[in-house]
């Protein structure tokens, strides 16, 4: 017995004291987490910045309160994977950017329709209210429910600076001046008479115009659609691509 044990290597004497090897899987499991985690104190961002991107405006937000509330989220996902046959029917692949400012993220993990994470521009604000209102008018087949009251609806949006406020707790850049006056963009954004220049200084590109039909009236049609079109619209994702071919190019 004893000559045996002499002839054991370290390594066998390891795996045969199940104390032993306990402690060295604890030491290199320890070893592994601090190479994994370490970093991430000391980079600011794992989501590499794309141009374009910028946080929803007022009116964009409270549609997005509406799409999580109506739990469009169960049939709809918002995700492009980079898989050839989502890219030919959906567009270029999501970016990580693209839902950085999201809370909660909307990827979804059910395709009953099809993706949205490039549907804004896709149709007129005339077809989403349509569609929305009654989806077989428009798609004979849709097993989508109708949202008809949404245009009846008067958008009560509660206290958008609030809200503004909270996402800006979590990350979301949200100026003091964009918090500041939350409440009337977005009233200005769905009225047919804004300016749409004193908007886009606060949010770059943001669309001005009545959204659901009906001018005057502030629907939740009005926040639904407004966050429908900006869907995939910040980023011109081709440029965006050109752009990190020509930077890796570059690198080599
Ligand atoms: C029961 C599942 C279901 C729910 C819930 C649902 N949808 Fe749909 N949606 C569908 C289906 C199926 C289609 C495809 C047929 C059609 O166009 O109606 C669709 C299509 C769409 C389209 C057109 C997309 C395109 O590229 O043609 C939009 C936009 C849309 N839905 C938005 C919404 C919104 C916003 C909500 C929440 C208010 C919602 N859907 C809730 C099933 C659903």
């Amino acid at each position: 017995m004893s000559t045996d044990t002499a002839k054991l290597t370290r390594h066998q004497r390891l795996e045969r004291n199940v104390t032993l090897l306990g402690v060295f899987a604890f030491l290199a499991v320890i070893v592994g987490g601090i190479v994994e985690i370490t970093p991430l104190f000391w980079i600011d961002n794992t989501i590499e910045k794309v141009k374009g991107v910028r946080p929803y405006t007022p009116l964009e937000q409270a549609g997005r309160d509406i799409y999580v509330r109506e739990g469009c989220y169960l049939c709809h996902s918002q995700m492009i994977r980079p898989f050839r046959d989502e890219v030919e029917r959906y567009g270029h692949y999501s970016l990580a950017a693209e839902s950085m400012y999201d809370h909660p993220f909307q990827w979804g993990s059910k395709r009953t329709g099809p993706d949205l994470a490039r549907v804004g521009g896709r149709y007129s604000d005339e077809w989403h209210v349509q569609h929305l209102s009654a989806p077989r008018n428009l798609v004979p087949e849709s097993v989508m429910p109708g949202y008809a009251f949404l245009a009846k609806n008067e958008l009560k949006a509660g206290d958008m600076s609030a809200e503004l406020a909270t996402l800006a707790k979590v990350g979301v850049p949200y100026t003091k001046e964009q918090i500041e006056k939350a409440n009337d963009d977005l009233k200005l954004q769905a009225d047919p008479n804004g300016s749409a220049s004193d908007l886009q200084k606060r949010y770059p590109k943001a669309q001005v115009r009545d959204y659901d039909g009906q001018p005057g009236h502030l629907t939740e049609m009005d926040a639904l659609v407004a966050y429908l079109q900006v869907l995939g619209t910040m980023v011109d994702v081709d440029s965006a691509a050109a752009e990190e071919a020509l930077a890796q190019e570059k690198g080599r």
